[in-house]
């Protein structure tokens, strides 16, 4: 029976899932994103050079491996014009036959990322720290059932009137906003027909496709976006994604039935980081936090922002295997906690005196909650580039053991580093 796997993100994304998928693809005959757009940013390192892909799925450097983007994804199709050409740059080859693209997808136009910078501007303050790349708006227009899809791309007789009609409305929404800037049909209209003929040859009915394979006994990996604490569901709302980011995207998100998702991994790192706004408990903002963006590298992969970096969340990373009914797990990046004497470990929140039992829901509980921390044995030596579980100190095997026992998931694999074999497998 064929084995199909998701791979999320246990925390605020960025936990290495590109990596993971990267290794894991080698075994799979396709790789699928569910959600998300080009505001994610998965690194995966091919011999020593450092690629970040943002749209095209992590299974993209394994040659044999086909890669669908579904339809639950926002696409932009400039950025993916883009990223496809740099990658077959790269390769040496072209991705045509190999890479596919739901003709379901929702598109990001301009005018979205030009409403996001407005609503940001007005949030000041209470803004989200978005990727400005128009996710939002973009999800805003597919759930108000106004969006246009890549089916719209590709028909260039009614595109324009399409565009057209929504422009006046984006235009009137960025007045009453008292934004100084309005958009231009006539351009966009230009340039999405050009987009549509350049990704042309990707687009096919992706939930066929993959339920033809399924049927046929292929498998296939799940790739998430973002990770569980920003799914716009499950996550710490408002300072969210606008997808699902979560295991329960997949079906809906590439149009295959849950039935079909056999297993699930989760991916986290061995601490905690989060980028953009929101509540964060086990934050470190003193010598400790810097110390770990220092030795963790700790800048986003698509917009080059400081992560916000802390101690590993407990409660939080509870709830994301609760949510998700993790069967195994990726810790990764334990080599950035080498320097370490102690390392805090946050067991349990307590709210006005008492442990809470549940994540909460209310982004303002969990932003006043006093985190309760176990703290664990340091190992003060280097673990880069282990491969091997018994070459682990004793303590780095102790704290991933905690890890474990603590969240009730077995660990399958154990990150020293971010190239393909500094890995173990486990
Ligand atoms: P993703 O969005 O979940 O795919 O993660 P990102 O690619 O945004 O961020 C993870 C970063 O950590 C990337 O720069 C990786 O190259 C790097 N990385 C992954 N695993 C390890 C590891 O075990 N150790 C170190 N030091 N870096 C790692
Ligand atoms: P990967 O897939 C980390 C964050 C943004 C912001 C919030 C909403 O690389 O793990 P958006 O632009 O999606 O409307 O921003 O979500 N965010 C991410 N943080 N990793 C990501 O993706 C992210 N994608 C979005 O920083 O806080
Ligand atoms: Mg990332």
């Amino acid at each position: 029976m064929s084995q199909n796997l998701a791979v999320v993100g246990v925390q605020w994304g960025d936990e290495g899932k590109g990596k993971i998928v990267d290794i894991l693809s080698e075994h799979f005959d396709c790789v699928a994103r569910y959600q998300g757009g080009h505001n994610a940013g998965h690194t995966v390192n091919v011999g020593n050079r450092r690629h970040v892909l943002h749209l095209i799925p992590s299974g993209i450097f394994q040659p044999r491996v086909q890669c669908v983007i579904g339809s639950g994804v926002v696409l932009d199709p400039l950025a993916l014009i883009e990223e496809s050409q740099a990658i077959e740059k790269m390769m040496g080859v072209s991705v045509e036959g190999r890479l596919w693209v739901s003709n379901r997808c929702h598109l990001i136009l301009p005018y979205h990322r030009v409403l996001e910078a407005a609503i940001e501007k007005q949030l000041g303050e209470r803004r989200i720290g978005t990727t400005s790349r128009g996710i939002g708006p973009a999800y805003e227009d597919k759930m108000g059932r106004r969006g246009l899809r890549v089916c719209d791309l590709l028909d260039p007789e009614t595109l324009g009137e399409k565009i057209r009609a929504l422009v006046i409305e984006k235009n009137r929404t960025l007045e009453a906003l008292k934004y100084p800037q309005t958009i231009d049909p006539e351009s966009i209209v230009d340039s999405y027909a050009r987009y549509g003929e350049g990704i042309r040859r990707f687009v096919v009915d992706t939930s066929a496709y993959l339920n033809e394979i399924i049927r046929n006994g292929k498998k296939v990996l799940f790739e998430g976006a973002q990770g569980t604490l920003l799914d716009v569901d499950l996550g710490t709302f408002p300072f969210v994604t606008s997808s699902s980011a979560a295991a329960g995207g997949v079906a809906s998100g590439l149009g295959i039935s849950p039935k079909h998702i056999h297993r699930v991994m989760g991916v986290t790192k061995a601490y905690t980081t989060r980028v953009g706004s929101g509540p964060f408990p086990t934050e470190s903002l003193g010598r400790e936090g810097d110390q770990i963006r220092d030795r963790g590298n700790e800048f986003g992969s698509t917009t080059g922002r400081p992560r916000r970096c802390g101690w590993f969340d407990g409660p939080a990373a509870r709830y994301a295997t609760l949510v998700n009914a993790l069967d195994s797990m990726a810790i990764m990046k334990v080599d950035v906690l080498d320097t370490f004497a102690e390392i805090p470990f946050c067991i349990d929140y307590k709210y006005k005196g008492s442990v809470l039992k549940d994540f909460p829901a209310d982004a303002a509980i969990l932003g006043n909650v006093e985190p309760v921390y176990k703290n664990l044995r340091g190992w003060q030596t280097s673990s880069v580039g282990i491969q091997e579980w018994s070459a682990l100190p004793a303590a780095a095997q102790d704290y991933l053991k905690f890890a474990s026992d603590y969240l009730g998931v077995p660990i399958s694999m154990v990150s020293t580093g971010p190239a393909r074999h500094e890995t173990i497998h486990i």
